[in-house]
């Protein structure tokens, strides 16, 4: 099967690659930051303009991993979400909602034009839209919701994309950017003057303490405050593994002459939905087109889900494969109340604080959740911080948690039973992979087209779960918390700080 375009992130392969230095020595810091990304980056940038020193401590390069693989979308028009959060919360909290993910947009517009970065920018209009009428009022919802609250919400029916649409809720004046161009800069600022950035430094827990201990494979850091900001924490105390599941999903990226592409950033509502947006590329533009979501490790043969975004480019846009530039995946962390997990790791910690939970919406939340962790350091009062509060109750007791967390009982015990009558690596074909058992052990093992085996333990280091291939990016992946590993074992993704072991096989 063969899929066209680079399988890179164009935000990845239209930057350079940063050369920061890793972690080698003892320091002292008032706050450590661990993992570099939009939220981690924004709270180092906030604090250290605050007067504080930071040090940000990032596993592999900067900007890399969640969100260095967006669509780069800032908005607060989140598909449809105003209409269930005035029915869940009340009207008052999902005022704040909308009201802090517009400051999330103003603070990046703001951010770009006071230091002058060069990302990109855009003002354009957000729209989630039903394509068909059977999804119509919903979208109708959402616009009322929106402006009951104050959003700048309008209901429109036609728009630039080139097909027809039944109608679509429109966000006036909200950002789009090139995110790692943007956060390379912040880092930039970061660094020096008693700030630090390291890259290539897995933490492996953190001490709560005074000072708190941040505790690398190189070494031991000290800080009186540590953010925890690494998609979904990677220490398990706060039990965050539990409050949300892990989606994955995927984005094609294709030349497109300006007079043809759509004006704006879309997303589509009700099932298979799709997200759209353009970026300068070359002369010309780059059309960005995402979807296909699933539960991490819920599927393996992951090209269907590529050659599902080819197929909508073509009868969409009329995309053929030569255009399509580039192909990439990102993962998520859905809340299960909507809402994401902004503050304390847990109620005994007062210097370790964490933040989760974006539910696809990452660069606008996590934008916020670094100036919230920022005033959280810095003895600020926050007006948003009772409505994201980490340790509030309601995450365990919601439909979507229950069923969640039982599936991930499922998974724990039944994926035991999973390759029980396969142990022979002779049995797996190449190119492809196969979970077998081998004197008792769950192996994975997957035979490269020249033939040669790769095999790890197929037990997972966060909290013991059976991982599942995927085959378009030739990984292993954790159904329960969304971890994930290279073939040779090597962790790719959290919430696990360890690699698979590798296994001897014949
Ligand atoms: S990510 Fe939690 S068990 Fe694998």
């Amino acid at each position: 099967m063969t899929l066209s375009g680079k399988p890179t992130s164009f935000w990845l392969d239209s930057t350079l690659e940063t050369e920061y230095p890793a972690f080698t020595e003892a320091i002292n810091v008032d706050v450590a930051i661990v993992g570099a990304g939009i939220t981690g980056l924004t709270a180092a940038y906030l604090l250290k303009q605050a007067g504080k020193t930071v040090a940000v401590v990032e596993a592999e390069n900067i900007a890399s991993g969640a969100s260095g693989h967006t669509t780069a979308k800032v908005t607060s028009l989140h598909q449809l979400i105003y209409k269930d959060l005035i029915d869940s919360i009340g009207k008052e909290k999902a005022r704040l909602y909308g009201e802090s993910n517009q400051a999330a947009v103003e603070f990046v517009a703001a951010t770009v034009k006071n230091e002058q970065i060069d990302c990109d920018f855009s003002r354009r209009s957000t729209y989630s839209f039903a394509e068909s009428s059977d999804n119509l009022n919903k979208v109708r919802s959402e616009y009322e919701a929106a402006v009951e609250l104050g959003l700048p919400a309008t209901f429109v029916e036609e728009t630039t994309l080139p097909f027809k649409i039944a109608g679509a809720v429109e966000f006036s004046n909200q950002v789009q950017f090139h995110v790692r161009k943007y956060l390379l800069r912040l880092a930039e600022i970061v660094a020096g003057n008693g700030s630090y950035i390291f890259e290539h430094t897995r933490v492996k827990t953190v001490e709560e303490g005074e000072p708190c201990q941040v505790v690398t494979e190189r070494g031991n850091l000290n800080a009186t405050d540590v953010l925890v900001t690494t998609h979904l924490p990677i220490l398990d105390l706060g039990l965050f593994f539990a409050k949300a599941y892990p989606k994955r999903s995927y984005l094609i990226g294709a030349a497109i002459s300006p007079e043809k592409a759509p004006e704006g950033m879309y997303i589509g509502v009700g099932q298979n939905y799709h997200s759209i947006r353009t970026t300068p590329y070359e002369n010309g533009l780059l059309l960005l087109i995402g979807g296909g979501g699933h539960k991490v490790g819920a599927k393996n043969n992951t090209e269907e889900s590529y050659l599902e975004l080819e197929t909508y480019a073509r009868s969409h846009f009329g995309i053929e494969p030569n255009e399509i530039k580039y192909r990439w995946s990102s993962q998520d962390y859905v809340s299960f109340d909507k809402l994401p997990y902004i503050g304390k790791l847990t109620p005994a910690n007062q210097h370790i604080y964490i933040a989760t939970g974006f539910s696809l919406w990452g660069m606008s939340k996590g934008t916020l959740s670094g100036m919230m962790l920022a005033d959280r350091v810095l003895g600020i009062d926050n007006p948003w911080a009772d409505l994201y509060d980490s340790l509030r109750a309601t995450p365990f007791v919601t439909q979507e948690s229950i069923k969640e967390n039982l599936d991930v009982g499922m998974h724990w015990i039944g994926d035991r039973l999973k390759g029980l009558q396969s142990s022979s690596v002779s049995e797996v074909t190449p190119g492809k992979a196969k979970l077998l058992t081998i004197n008792g052990d769950k192996v994975g093992v997957y035979k490269d087209t020249a033939g040669s085996v790769h095999a790890v333990a197929a037990t997972c280091p966060h909290l013991g779960c059976i991982v599942n291939w995927n085959s378009a990016e030739k990984s292993w992946d954790c159904p329960c918390h969304g971890a994930r590993f290279d073939y040779e074992g090597k962790l790719l993704h959290g919430p696990a700080v360890k690699d698979l072991d590798k296994k001897m096989v014949q």
